[in-house]
């Protein structure tokens, strides 16, 4: 099915649009320097969306080791996705998560993927929900608000 929007790759010409729709979506908002060095260091998992050449949604992630059952692991962690509003509820979010998981696989080699969501978040747990996460425990007042998170994570074999 044809879609009206399309994903890619995120340039650092695209860098004052992504901090905008941050700014716009998020409580949680970072300095330019830390777009650009998740860019530098995993440049296949910093996706954004464009509608008529405008970019519209984005997700940047992080690849990081740590311990499983299985021994040293690499885990993909989603650090922050946002869709413009008026751009919301037609499958934007979804590609781009769909992009970054298949490519944190394809190119960093990642088995499973977790991230962070607000309890009060019902869009985002729902979006999650769909693509496969579950949640694995609640982290208690990881917000700068005191708000609990979610930890959700999916297998990616
Ligand atoms: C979460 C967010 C990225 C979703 O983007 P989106 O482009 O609207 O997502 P999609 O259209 O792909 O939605 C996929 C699914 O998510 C769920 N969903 C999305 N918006 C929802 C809403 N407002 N209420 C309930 N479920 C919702 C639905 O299951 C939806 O599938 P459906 O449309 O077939 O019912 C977007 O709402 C957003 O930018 N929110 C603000 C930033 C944010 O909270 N980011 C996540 C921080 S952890």
């Amino acid at each position: 099915m044809d879609r009206p929007f399309n994903t890619r790759k995120f340039k650092p010409e695209d860098l004052n649009q992504v901090i905008y729709i941050n700014q716009i979506c998020l409580p949680e908002n970072y300095s330019t320097h830390f777009f650009i060095e998740l860019y530098n260091n995993f440049p296949e998992t910093f996706i954004v969306a464009e509608e008529e050449e405008k970019v519209v949604g984005y997700i940047m992630c992080r690849i990081e080791s740590g311990f499983s059952g299985l021994g040293l692991i690499k885990r993909g962690h989603v650090v922050s996705i946002a869709v413009l509003p008026g751009y919301r509820r037609k499958g934007i979010g979804g590609a781009l998560l769909k992009e970054a998981l298949h490519a944190m696989a394809a190119h960093y080699n990642v088995k499973e993927c977790y991230l962070e969501v607000r309890v009060s978040n019902v869009p985002a747990i729902n979006l999650y929900r769909k693509i496969g996460f579950r949640i694995d425990r609640v982290i208690r007042g990881y917000y700068a608000n005191g708000e609990n998170a979610y930890l959700m994570s999916i297998k990616l074999d």
